[in-house]
Formats: C-alpha cells, structure tokens, sequence
C-alpha cells in the first residue's frame, strides 16, 4: 500500500522526509537505513544535518546500507556515490564510518561483489527504512525497466536514458559510467518501511504511471504498489498528473 504525502514544494518534501527519518531514528535501538543518492535527497540530507548540528538527533547508533554505486568508480571518485554520501550526510553528522556501507564499485568479481553485499545487508538483519528516489523511466536505485524483477543485488548496464540523465554530474556523457552495481527489487522489497521522494514536473508522468498503472517490469517502481508499507511524499507539481 503506498500512502500518499502531498506537500508544496521541494523544500517541504526535504523537511518532512527528515523529520520522518528522524523519528526512524530515535525510535528504533539500532536503526538500518536504506540510503539514496541522486538530487532528489539532497534536501533531505541538509535538514538532518541540521537537525544534528542543533543536537536535536544522534546517529551514533545508525548502520546504512546504500543502494547503489557506479562500476568502476572508487570512493575517493568524486562521481562516486560513496562520495556523494561523505559529501552530503556521513561526513558532517556522528555516524560512524565503519557502519556506513555503499556497494563497492571498484570491485571487478561482479558476483562476489553483489553476494558479499546482499549477505551484509542480512547480517545487519535487514533494512527498517528504505529511501528511495524515482528514475525518468520508472528506476529505483538502478533497476532498469526490463522483462523482469530482479530479486538480489546485481551489475547492471545502465539506459541510454539513465546515462543522459546523470550526464549533469559529468562533464561529459562519455565520463558516465555505463554499469552500476544496484541492491534488486527483491532486496528493497523486504525492507520494513519505504520512503519514496518525489519532486517535480519532470516526474509527473512516471509518477502517475507507478501510482495508477499496472504493475510491471517496464516500470520497476509500480512493483511498491505491493509492498505493505510505503509512504510517498511528494510535491505538488510531482502529483500533477495524479
Ligand atoms: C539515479 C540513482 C537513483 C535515483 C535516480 C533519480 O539514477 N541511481 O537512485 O533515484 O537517479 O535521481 P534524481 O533524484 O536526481 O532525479
């Protein structure tokens, strides 16, 4: 069942998002966060970092699990969304580093790579609360649209769409990697609760397609429709269509 937020803007959705993570944390003993990257979390990452530099939350008992990260990227790359998490949350917060974990992109073994992450994920007894953003054709972390759902951490090769979206962050559409290593649908499913973030125009299409279509691998993000508890918090424009 996916419950609708509806907020304004973009701003809202950063506010409310982190106060729902926040109370993740604080209610929870030892507390497994599902992280995204992209642009839509942005926002979100800056609240809780307020949060914590008013001393208002301690995530010194949080462990993360991120869901995807770039093949061939190593963290030091700032491309990498290793990086981006040190740039935009771990970094500035009391999270320990040790207990922060990103897919390791700079592994060449793609099956060792994806199996050590999926056995982490279970050693840390599953994820309570999984971020996610939403792709322009429907992708959560990186799975793709395709004739199926993935069921477990795997190497994938990114659409040509994918890679023109991310091209921003590039300085060229040649520097874009053409593989990630994502967590599967599978994977996200078993977390307990789901926070899927949503803003903007450019999403209203995709998002009315995840919300009132039907549910299919050519839309990876209408598989929520079945999870028992995802919360979308979305802005108004994200809704348009809706
Ligand atoms: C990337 C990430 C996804 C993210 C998506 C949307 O491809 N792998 O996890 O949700 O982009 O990004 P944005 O929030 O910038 O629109």
């Amino acid at each position: 069942m996916i419950q609708i937020e509806k907020v304004k803007d973009y701003s809202a959705l950063s506010k409310k998002a982190a106060m729902f993570i926040a109370a993740e944390i604080v209610q929870r003993k030892l507390p497994v966060l599902g992280l995204a990257t992209g642009s839509t979390p942005i926002g979100t990452y800056k609240v809780l970092r307020e949060l914590y530099q008013e001393g208002r939350l301690d995530f010194s008992s949080v462990r993360s699990v991120n869901l995807d990260e770039y093949r061939g990227l190593s963290p030091e790359d700032s491309h990498s969304y290793r990086y981006f998490m040190n740039e935009e949350l771990f970094n500035h917060v009391n999270i320990k580093i040790s207990n922060t974990h990103v897919p390791d992109g700079t592994l060449k073994e793609a099956k060792e790579a994806c199996e050590s992450y999926e056995e982490l994920i279970q050693s840390l007894g599953g994820i309570h609360l999984q971020i996610l953003g939403l792709g322009h054709d429907g992708h959560i972390g990186f799975n793709e649209p395709s004739n199926h759902f993935p069921a477990k951490t795997h190497c994938v090769k990114l659409t040509e769409e994918t890679i023109n979206a991310n091209q921003r962050f590039f300085a060229k559409k040649e520097d874009v990697p053409t593989e990630a290593y994502t967590m599967g649908i599978g994977t996200i499913m078993h977390a307990e609760k789901i926070l899927l973030l949503v803003s903007g125009k450019d999403k209203a299409s995709i998002l009315q397609k995840v919300l009132e279509g039907p549910v299919t691998p050519d839309v990876p993000a209408s598989i929520l429709q079945f999870h028992p508890n995802v919360i979308l918090i979305a802005d108004e424009e994200a809704l348009s269509l809706c």
